[in-house]
């Protein structure tokens, strides 16, 4: 498929938006080829903790907006969050990713009160925080008190379709700018978008391209839009899955050693989802540790899967499919091979 770390916008549009199975499968196996060749086989699983659905925030898409009045809310204790750990870790986890809405009750404080209780108890886990967006002074203590990573997907890079998708308050240069820094800090960094949202087009998916390669994160969460009841996007169609599997395939090639989820809204869209996420590039599956009774509260979209599933069922199942598609699961840290800014 020629050098496509060097190519083109058409060329780029053209692969964005085939329809040709066979260009496609080819996208695909380039993609995963270059996978193997800085990872192999390996998928490197994270114990996912859904610690709070409050959220101060309004996007059009999401479950869990503010205005959304229909949900039951709810926030776990720092023992909770604790114990949720001790679960992960006894069932082999290094790596524990804590997400949650935009909570003001977790002010700066609170959190890294609960990053230094994890870090004191589990030294050598990666500790990943998915919190929105923050002042550099909030993310300078979080990672003075353990934090090794944080997630925070930029949605989209076109500032319009951006605009399209969330409140006047919310502004997609904030939220660039906050990935800056975030990296500047040290940390390991994930930005990422959602494939199919309203009004998005091929230019749009060019322009996340563009973004991830200037940006150059550790990790990128790709996954389709679904629609999320009691949202003002409740009534657009989903993402497209082939949409979905050739942007992570796209996404492999321009940053060959970055880490990419095989996302949960893929495998709910698709039973299969998450293990073709694999065959197209993707090289990480995030289980849920989040305690049972909660999981179905942190409907970030419709008919979420894994909700009634224990962490170790969950981990059994994951497990079994990643293997099923020739994969390795790897209970590891699993650090990106992209270099952090500062060494942590
Ligand atoms: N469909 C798919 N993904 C969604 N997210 C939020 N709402 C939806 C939805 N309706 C994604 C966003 C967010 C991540 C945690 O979940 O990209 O960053
Ligand atoms: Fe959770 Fe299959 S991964 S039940």
């Amino acid at each position: 498929m020629g050098d496509l770390q060097n190519a083109g916008d058409d060329e780029l549009l053209d692969l964005i938006t085939t329809e040709d199975p066979r260009t496609m499968e080819r996208l695909l196996l380039d993609a995963r080829n270059i996978t193997e060749k800085h990872y192999g086989k390996d998928v490197y699983f994270r114990g996912l903790i859904e610690f709070t659905n409050y959220c101060k925030n309004d996007c059009f898409y999401c479950g869990i907006r503010n205005a959304n009045r229909k949900i039951e809310r709810y926030r776990l204790t720092k023992e909770q969050i604790l114990d949720c750990c001790r679960t992960g870790a006894s069932l082999g986890f290094k790596t524990f990713v804590l997400q949650g809405g935009e909570d003001p009750w977790f002010s700066c404080g609170r959190v890294c009160e609960i990053v230094r209780a994890i870090r004191n108890e589990f030294p050598d886990h990666a500790i990943t925080l998915s919190l929105g967006e923050k002042t550099r002074e909030e993310y300078e203590q979080y990672y003075s008190a353990g934090a090794n990573r944080y997630l925070l997907r930029h949605e989209s890079a076109d500032c319009a379709h951006y605009a399209a998708m969330h409140p006047a308050a919310m502004r997609l240069e904030n939220r660039r700018e906050c990935l800056y820094t975030l990296r500047k800090i040290g940390f390991q960094t994930g930005a990422g978008f959602m494939v199919g949202t309203p009004f998005q087009t091929a230019e749009c998916l060019l322009a996340d391209l563009r973004f991830l390669q200037e940006l150059d994160p550790h990790m990128v969460g790709i996954g389709p839009f679904i629609p999320s009841a009691n949202t003002p996007f409740a009534h657009y169609p989903s993402g497209n899955v082939n949409l979905t599997l050739r942007m992570v395939a796209l996404t492999r090639i321009l940053l060959p050693r970055a880490l990419l989820p095989a996302t949960t809204a893929l495998g709910t869209l698709a039973g299969d989802g998450r293990e073709r996420a694999l065959t197209a590039g993707a090289n990480v599956v995030m289980p849920n540790l989040s305690p049972r009774d909660v999981r179905a509260l942190y409907s970030l979209y419709d008919n979420k899967i894994c909700t009634g599933d224990e962490a170790a069922e969950c981990v059994r199942c994951m497990s079994l499919r990643v293997r099923s598609f020739g994969f390795t699961p790897r209970m590891v840290r699993g650090d990106s091979l992209v270099p952090a800014d500062r060494q942590s």
